[in-house]
């Protein structure tokens, strides 16, 4: 699989009441979802991830809050912030990211097309590098 990273806008339906965002497997979301979770309360200074996934696809989305998410592949080297609820990171393949600089109140929310399979996971940078054609 292609390694990738693509910021994707959500289509708010808004009204008076306030606002809604709805993802839905193939429709919005190039995925069918099998599994959903959520970093929130992260502590200052803290950051996390560290890793890649040999073919896990994940969509980030900062539901609240923001995160700079730093992303390396092939030759790019990319930095994101998420800091708005209608617009999701699309990270496909091999791609060793980082997540930091959490605002207190920020929620990330992630979206994946597989369960939890540690299996899936290069947790090693030079690894990383390796399998990515620079090692
Ligand atoms: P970890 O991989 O350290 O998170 P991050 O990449 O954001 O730094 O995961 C923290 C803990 O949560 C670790 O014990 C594994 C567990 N975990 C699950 O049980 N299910 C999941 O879907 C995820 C992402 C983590």
């Amino acid at each position: 699989m292609t390694a990738n990273t693509t910021l994707i806008p959500l289509q708010i339906h808004g009204d008076n009441r306030g606002s809604l965002i709805a993802m839905e497997n193939g429709i919005n979301l190039p995925f069918d979802i099998k599994r959903v979770y959520y970093i929130y309360g992260t502590k200052e200074g803290v950051s996390r991830g560290f890793h890649a996934h040999k073919k896990l696809k994940q969509m980030l989305i900062a539901v609240s809050g923001s995160v700079t998410v730093s992303c390396e592949y092939g030759e790019q080297k990319k930095e994101y912030t998420l800091d708005r609820p209608d617009q999701g990171l699309l990270i496909e393949g091999l791609v060793w990211r980082v997540m930091s600089d959490f605002s207190p109140d920020c929620v990330l929310m992630v979206l994946a097309d597989e369960y939890y399979n540690e299996n899936d996971y290069i947790r090693d940078y030079q690894t990383f590098l390796k399998e990515n054609g620079n090692g």
